[in-house]
């Protein structure tokens, strides 16, 4: 997949699995360089269309309304958009001095969010995608892991805002697969029961259908196994 910028130059879109590409940039916490500055945390880098429009504004308060959630599961948040930083630094003004939305109100954004008004930082990214604009970044969700390697990548239209259960679900799940060596089944919440890795061998599997104690087979490539509420904090609350 190849993300084309403007002057014909062609460069790689970022992928599940890839180094988080770096960069400096200027934001409305002051300069950042990134991946580095976020070191030994999760860190989602997402992107929207433009300031001072609704769905993104609807976004913005959802997003700073739940940030110490995020920030207690050990994830940073980092905005970006092709604004600049005036622009940014007002928008984040009228959001908590004049919107009350959903019960939200006096919100004030304190994550750093992007200027980007060169797209440098947006085309790194593939968040500019001319199918749907040309000068406005896509809604990007970027999840990057503390050893700054990309976990998950969500795309959306420019007309949806995001669902922010969604992605604290996707981030805690990708916690639990790393401390557990689980995976996660579809609709998994914590406290469900989690996907235990296929055996390696007919034996070993048929040994666990024959033995099933605390794993449950429904066939020998799919295997569950409980992991309660309780073990998942205990878990992701020790390094
Ligand atoms: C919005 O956030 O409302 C929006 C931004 C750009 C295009 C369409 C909607």
């Amino acid at each position: 997949m190849e993300n084309e910028i403007n002057q014909g130059n062609i460069i790689p879109m970022p992928r599940i699995g890839d180094k988080a590409p770096s960069f400096k940039a200027v934001t409305t916490q002051g300069e950042i360089n990134f991946p580095e500055d976020y070191k030994d945390s999760w860190v989602i880098l997402f992107s929207h269309p433009a300031d001072f429009t609704p769905v993104c504004t609807s976004e913005f308060m959802t997003f700073a309304s739940q940030e110490e959630k995020f920030n207690q599961a050990g994830c940073k948040l980092v905005g970006l958009s092709i604004d600049g930083l005036y622009s940014h630094i007002a928008w984040l003004r009228t959001i908590k001095e004049k919107i009350e939305y959903k019960g939200m109100k006096d919100v004030e954004v304190k994550f750093p969010l992007i200027e980007d008004i060169t797209m440098e930082v947006a085309n790194k990214y593939g968040m500019v995608q001319p199918g749907e604009s040309s000068t406005k970044a896509v809604r990007a969700v970027f999840f990057i892991d503390p050893k700054g390697v990309i976990r998950a990548i969500i795309y959306y239209p420019l007309s949806l805002g995001r669902n922010f259960d969604e992605l604290y679900r996707a981030l805690i799940a990708m916690q639990v697969a790393d401390k557990f060596s689980i995976a996660t089944p579809a609709d998994w919440h914590p406290g469900d029961d989690v996907i235990v890795p296929t055996a390696g061998s007919c034996g070993v599997a048929k040994e666990r259908m024959d033995n099933q104690t605390d794993i449950n087979c429904y066939d020998w490539f799919f295997c569950t196994k409980k992991i309660s509420k309780e073990d998942i904090e205990k878990g992701l609350s020790s390094k």
